[in-house]
Formats: structure tokens, sequence, C-alpha cells
């Protein structure tokens, strides 16, 4: 198989959809791997680096695009790259087709086929290719947080893990799955004082073994929430309820309660944000605002600022299934792997993924 991977084109994208490793790992197998002129720069892969590890290096994007057979990226195609699709051509990217209706008109009209790492799903319902954003994301939060305290930051001049007669900052995470979880282990390595929410018993409980006692672990409700939110220091939203609106848990009531100088990460602002004082969306150029005296960071694309990790997290996960369909092609490793079936949007013309056609109301 020829595979290509060009350079990212979305502002602020500074990931790219494969390593040397990967390189290597597919290159190996006998397939010929045509990567564009800087593609891994800004994630600190040089293309010498993909060329030791057998890459040809292309610097037209055009060739990369007419020469692929699979075309590997890591955000949706962007406009630009429409006039490449074909019927001969995969695309293996996150997609997020359910909100990109002119995308979904070009895959379908040319015949494109496309698979999304978002709907990649294993049997037990978990998405593994969302997973590892997540984890970056739930350990930026504290990251950020801890920042955007400092006083020269805007925050109320507070030191999360406090110092030895000094008590440490209060951490109140919404929401204790993929995100909740990892924002929870780094505020605890940085010795802060962390109360998590959730509302799934077996979630609960699962998150009380884990920390074993050393966080503080409530079932979330409207009471509980308001309890623990205008005392937080660093309040952080990570709650999903899968494929709809984040629901506004936290309300401006609440927000208005906590102490001039706190901060806010709704890492949830990808899905409408939970806490209702989160009305934007921000960027990594300008990522707060300050509402009643409280700092909010409501950045989508939170990996963005950390490519060297966040590529490497994501390519561990894309690979193995990139190999599978290398060496099998889509249908023979859909038909023998029903998380890459999952994974399938759009097959040669036609939307076969159930809530991406009902969403978009296509039935093709
Ligand atoms: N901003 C970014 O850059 C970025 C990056 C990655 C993920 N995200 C987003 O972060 C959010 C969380 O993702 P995740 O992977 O942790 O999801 P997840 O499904 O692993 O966890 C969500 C948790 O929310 C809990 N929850 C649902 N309703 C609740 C309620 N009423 N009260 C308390 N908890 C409740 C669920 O029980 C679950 O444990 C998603 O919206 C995701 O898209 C954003």
């Amino acid at each position: 198989l020829i595979i290509g991977v060009p350079k990212e084109i979305k502002n602020n994208e500074n990931r790219v959809a494969i390593t040397p490793a990967g390189v290597m790992a597919l290159t190996s197998k006998g397939h010929k791997i045509l990567i564009e002129k800087n593609a891994g720069v800004k994630s600190g892969f040089s293309d010498q680096s993909f060329v030791a590890a057998g890459a040809d290096i292309l610097s037209d994007k055009d060739d990369i695009w007419q020469e692929s057979n699979l075309i590997l990226k890591v955000k949706e195609p962007h406009p630009e790259e429409y006039k490449y699709f074909r019927e001969d051509l995969s695309i293996f990217t996150y997609l997020h087709l359910a909100s990109a209706s002119e995308l979904t008109e070009y895959l379908l009209k040319t015949g494109t086929t496309a698979i999304a790492y978002e709907t990649i799903q294993l049997l037990d319902g978990s998405l593994p290719l969302l997973t590892p954003m997540s984890e970056v994301a739930g350990r930026m939060a504290v990251q950020i947080g801890a920042h955007f305290l400092e006083q020269r930051q805007g925050g109320r001049g507070l030191l999360l893990g406090g110092v030895p007669g000094v008590e440490a900052g209060r951490v109140v995470i919404v929401g204790g799955g993929i995100v909740g979880t990892n924002a929870g282990k780094m505020a605890l390595g940085l010795r802060a004082n962390v109360t998590i929410l959730d509302n799934n018993p077996k979630r609960i409980r699962e998150l009380e073994d884990l920390f074993a006692g050393q966080v503080e672990v409530i079932h979330s409700n409207p009471y509980t929430i308001e309890k623990a939110v205008v005392n937080a220091d660093l309040l952080i939203g990570a709650v999903l309820i899968p494929g709809a609106r984040a629901p506004k848990l936290v309300t401006e009531e609440m927000v208005k309660q906590m102490r001039s100088g706190s901060v806010i990460v709704d890492v949830a602002v990808d899905q409408g944000g939970c806490i209702e004082t989160v009305d934007r969306v921000t960027t990594h150029d300008q990522p707060t605002y300050t509402k009643h005296g409280v700092l909010h960071y409501c950045v989508a694309n939170m990996p963005g600022a950390v490519p060297y990790t966040s590529t490497l997290a994501l390519t561990n996960a894309t690979l193995p299934y990139i190999l599978e369909i290398a060496q099998k092609g889509v249908h023979q490793a859909a038909a023998e792997n029903p998380a890459i079936a999952k994974g399938i949007n759009i097959d040669q013309g036609k939307i076969i993924h159930p809530v991406v056609a009902e969403t978009l109301k296509i039935f093709s």
C-alpha cells in the first residue's frame, strides 16, 4: 500500500499522523510511506528521522495525495484538500462528520472512504483513539490551572501544593472519567487537596479504589457540586454525556461565590462546556477571560499545545489500526475487527455509520 502523510494545515495544529517508529513498522511490512516535507518538525520529528526509518519525503502536497491509496491525518481534511478526494482513496483521521456537513458532502460525492479515529470503538464501548487525547487534556488541565493561579497571570497568587505549614489549594473536578482521573492524578502529585464528583455509582467506586482515600470522591448532584465549587481554587470541568452537549452543572450563581482570582479550566468546552459562565471557546493565543473575578480557560484543542507528547500518544494508539488496515485492506480489516468496522463513517459514497447518518439526516 502507498500511505501518505500530509502536513496538517489547520490553524495551530502541530501534530503529525505518524512517527518514525510507525514508519519503520509499516515499511518493514513492505508498505511505501510518503511524508510531506517538514510535516513532523513541530512535533519534534525531522525529515531525516523519517527518512532513516524508511519514508520518502516529498515537498509537493499534490504528489502525496495523488500517489497514495491511504491518507493519514490528525484533523479533518481542510477545504483546500477536498480537490484530492477520489473513489480509490481512503482517509483515516479525526473527522467529526456530524458537525461537518460540507466535508461529508464532498466525501460522498467523490466516493472517498472515510474512517474516523473518534468512532473506532471496542466491544466494551470505549473509544481507544479518543482516550489518549483525554489523558493529555486531563493532565494539562492541572498544569494550566497552576500556572494561571500565579498572580502575574491574573490568579490569586496561590501555590497549589502549599508548603509545610501553609494549606494546599483546593482542586475540584466535575466528571471522573478519563479527563477527570488524569487531572486527579496530577493534582494529587502536586499535593493539592482534591475532590472529584461523578454521578455514576460504578465509576465512583472505581475512583475510590484507585485513589485509595487520598482524593475525596463525591456523588455529583446540584447540592454537592455547589458545596465543592464555592471553595475551589481550581475548578476543572470534565463531564461527558456521549453524543450530547455537556450539561451546565456549575451555575453562574456558584461561580459568583468563588474567590476572586480562582481559575476554571473547562475541558468539556468542546461539547459546549459544563459551566454556565463558559460562553465561548478560547484559543491558545488568547486562552483566558475573566468573569465574576474568576479566570476561565476554555481551549477546545488543548493537546495542540504539547504536540510532541500528543503525537506520540495519538500514534501509539492509531498504529495497530493503521497496520491492520494496511495489511488487509479496509474491507477485510473491518470484516475481521468490529472496532475498525465502527470507524468507517463513509464507504465509497455511502454513509454507513448509523449515528452520523441519523445526525446529518442522510440515508444513502
Ligand atoms: N478541550 C480539549 O482539548 C479536550 C481534549 C480531550 C477531551 N475533551 C473533552 O473532555 C470531556 C471529558 O472527556 P472524557 O474522555 O473524560 O469522557 P469520559 O466519558 O471518560 O468521562 C466523563 C465522565 O463524566 C461523568 N458524568 C456524566 N454526567 C455527570 C454528572 N452529571 N456529574 C458528574 N459527572 C458526570 C461520567 O460518569 C464520566 O465518568 C469530553 O467533552 C471530551 O470531548 C476536551
